[in-house]
Order: C-alpha cells, then structure tokens, then sequence
C-alpha cells in the first residue's frame, strides 16, 4: 500500500549539507540582535527544499539538515505519512513523544481523535496525507519558537507543492496562522475557508484550505 510503499525509501543516505554558523569568526554585533544563523539555516533550508525532486529526496534532505536546534533532541525526522495522491493533506503543529518515538505523525492521543475525526466524514489515513509543520519534537512538547518555525518553513512548503493536493487542512493555530501568514488565531479562523499560495510550484495557484481545532485542544 502506499504508506509502506513510502515508508521502504526511508532509509537514505544523509545528505551533505553545509554546515550552517559553525566557520564563523567572531560574531558581529547584530548577531546579538538577530541570530544571523538563523537566517543562514532559512536560506540552507531553501536551497535544499527546492532541490527536492519527489518526496523521497525531500525525506534525505530534511533528514540531512542539521541547523534545526530541535532536531539534536529528536529521535526522529517525522515525514507526512499516508496517500502521496491524497486531494486532502493534513498538516499538524509537530510531534509528540510518541511520533517522535514511532516517526510517525499523529499516532499518539491526539492522533486517535485525528482518526475517529477522519472516519466520521469516511475517510482514513490511508485516504489522506498526513504531516506536520516541524519535522522534529520540541522538547517536552513546548511551541516551537518563531526562529525553528521560519527555518522549518520551506520544508512544508515544498511539501505542499509536492503533494499538490486539492484541499489543505490546517490543525491547529500553529499551522493556520503560519501557512496563511494571518494572525487572526484558530478560534476565529477555524471553519473558514483561506487561500493558501503555492508559491515557486505552478504559478498563480492557490490551495483552498481549512484551520480546524487541534484535537489536542478539543481533548
Ligand atoms: N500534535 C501535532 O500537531 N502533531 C502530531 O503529530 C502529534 C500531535
């Protein structure tokens, strides 16, 4: 099936990623103000993003970018998991311990309401692509920072694009308010319908999409 079809090319060899902020020299000042590789590892992100050709490199370049401070506490780089065809993509905040533990999204409490969510309107994982925005477990489950966020942000977005799927939904604020560059909060958002811009993917192209509770919040 298409979940263990995905999940056997899961074993790439790590990429070679330029390391990002370990050559520099004494720090300028703005770097104070304004953690210069942070912008450096967004720009490395990018790169690697849109090289990306498939799913399956865009999994080896993730699991080969080593400038998300999250992912030196991670266990695992959790990928979307689920139907690479789906017209409907889900896209969470990031994992938990037990995605973590199981490098799946969405397989521990949370996911199960996910589930029981997915099969009231018919649907299941295997119907839909599932994911996250952050690949990686904050530790002891706090947000992530705006800083890991921005640098993560290529990574789904090229996610996105490589899916291509009819329908986004966005679950929770993290997502929402991140993907659609609007402030507004799920509470607000949720049940609505937003564009979301393909950017860099086929020009002009907008995704319908919609934010809905995080079942961690309805829990
Ligand atoms: N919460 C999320 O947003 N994603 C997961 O994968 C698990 C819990």
């Amino acid at each position: 099936d298409s979940v263990s079809r995905f999940a056997e090319n899961r074993a790439p060899a790590p990429l070679q990623v330029a390391k990002v902020g370990s050559h520099r020299a004494t720090p300028l000042l703005h770097d104070r103000l304004r953690p210069q590789a942070t912008t450096e590892a967004e720009i490395s992100a990018k790169v690697l993003a849109s090289g990306a050709a498939d799913l399956a490199a865009l999994f080896a370049a993730m699991e080969g970018f080593d400038a998300c401070p999250l992912k030196k506490t991670a266990t695992n780089t959790v990928f979307g998991v689920g139907n690479p065809e789906a017209t409907i993509m889900l896209v969470g905040e990031a994992p938990g311990a037990e995605e973590d533990r199981r490098g799946q999204p969405f397989v521990g409490v949370s996911g199960q309401l996910l589930d029981r969510m997915l099969a009231s309107i018919d649907l299941d994982r295997e119907a839909v692509f599932i994911t996250n925005m952050l690949a990686w477990r904050p530790p002891g489950n706090r947000k992530p920072t705006p800083e890991e966020t921005s640098m993560c942000l290529p990574f789904i977005r090229r996610q996105i694009e490589l899916i291509a799927p009819r329908v986004l939904v966005f679950v929770g604020g993290t997502s929402a308010t991140t993907l659609l560059d609007n402030p507004a909060g799920i509470t607000r958002m949720r049940g609505r319908w937003f564009d979301y811009p393909v950017r860099g993917g086929v020009s002009g192209v907008d995704i319908p999409a919609m934010p809905i509770f995080h079942p961690a919040y309805l829990l």
